[in-house]
């Protein structure tokens, strides 16, 4: 097993632990534990030396567990791959590609985690799930560009069903509690025309984020909205993955879906005025939900137009 995730094992329950301990169970000397030790910070974790004594983690850790997440799964993912740290997991399965099965990759920690329209995404370890799904699709399916905002409102329905309130979706794949952001998606898609077409489907939710983290926009996470009922990382990632493969395999086979129905239930900013960017343009109109295709029906004018997916954002202003 990778040292580094080892030493997150004995570090995890967050009480003391002295070098020479750590040494031992490592098979290294307590100045080799003291090296990995000071690496732990720029992974995002907070490590309390406490004198004569040891070290603690400020905060205890749950980490991820491959058996606990694929055991509700039956064997609909293979392999479910868990690393300690990597620098996207969208990344990593991307260089895997092609794959000719599911497959999912979790980690711990992301050093360039990867946001939409070429954002960073912080991720600290431990602190958030950051979990990307590689489907390979045999023949493109019919309703392949709803694929975005059926990934959102799977995660909605999820979080829902784990008891977190007032949850909204921000088209085409934001999802918002109470006006601050609480996970986003990144999917990305490869293939030939009229071949097989493989996507891949980051998510990202916040957790457990230190209150300094350094992002750019109101945000919150689950134990903020949740406290000590939030579900750990483990349950969270199983529960996602069973209702994500349901949905892919819906996709996949063509099958008529009331997802626009039930987006509907979270859509934020419907018939509201709102500013849409596309590049250095803005565009002023007025909400008007979502069409079958997956676009943004904006009212201008008394005309109803279609915008799609990209580097298009949403803001509830007026002009
Ligand atoms: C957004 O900008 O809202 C999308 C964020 C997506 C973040 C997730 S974390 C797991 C996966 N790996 C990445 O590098 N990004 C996605």
């Amino acid at each position: 097993m990778d040292e580094l995730l080892r030493l997150l094992r004995l570090m995890a329950d967050g009480r003391i632990h002295s070098g020479t301990e750590l040494g031992r169970h490592l098979g290294i000397s307590r100045a080799a534990v003291w090296k990995r030790l000071n690496h732990l910070p720029r992974l995002g974790l907070e490590v309390e030396a406490v004198p004569g004594r040891g070290y603690r983690l400020r905060r205890p850790l749950d980490l991820l567990d491959a058996a606990a997440i694929s055991a509700p799964l039956a064997d609909r993912f293979d392999p479910i791959e868990i690393l300690p740290t990597v620098d996207s997991t969208n990344r990593h399965l991307a260089r895997q590609l092609p794959w000719n099965r599911p497959r999912v990759c979790l980690a711990e920690h992301q050093s360039a985690g990867r946001g939409r329209r070429g954002r960073r995404w912080h991720s600290p370890l431990g602190a958030s799930l950051y979990l990307s799904v590689g489907w390979p699709f045999p023949t493109r399916p019919a309703q392949l560009e709803t694929l975005a905002l059926r990934s959102a409102l799977v995660l909605a329905e999820t979080l829902d069903a784990l008891g977190l309130a007032g949850i909204g979706l921000k088209w085409p794949n934001d999802l918002l509690v109470n006006g601050r952001k609480l996970a986003g998606i990144l999917i990305e898609l490869s293939g030939e025309w009229g071949g097989p077409q493989h996507a891949i489907i980051g998510i990202g939710v916040n957790c457990h984020l230190p209150d300094d983290s350094p992002i750019d926009q109101q945000w919150t996470d689950l134990q903020r909205e949740m406290g000590p009922r939030r579900p750990d990382r483990n349950r969270l990632a199983a529960a996602l993955l069973e209702r994500l493969g349901a949905m892919l395999d819906e996709l996949q086979r063509g099958h008529p879906s009331p997802w626009r129905r039930r987006w509907a239930r979270y859509e934020l900013y419907r018939d509201r005025p709102v500013r849409l960017h596309q590049g250095p343009h803005a565009i002023y109109g007025i909400h008007r939900g979502v069409a079958e295709d997956g676009a943004l029906l904006l009212e201008r004018d008394g005309r109803l137009q279609r915008h799609y997916a990209g580097d298009v954002s949403l803001r509830p202003e007026t002009p």
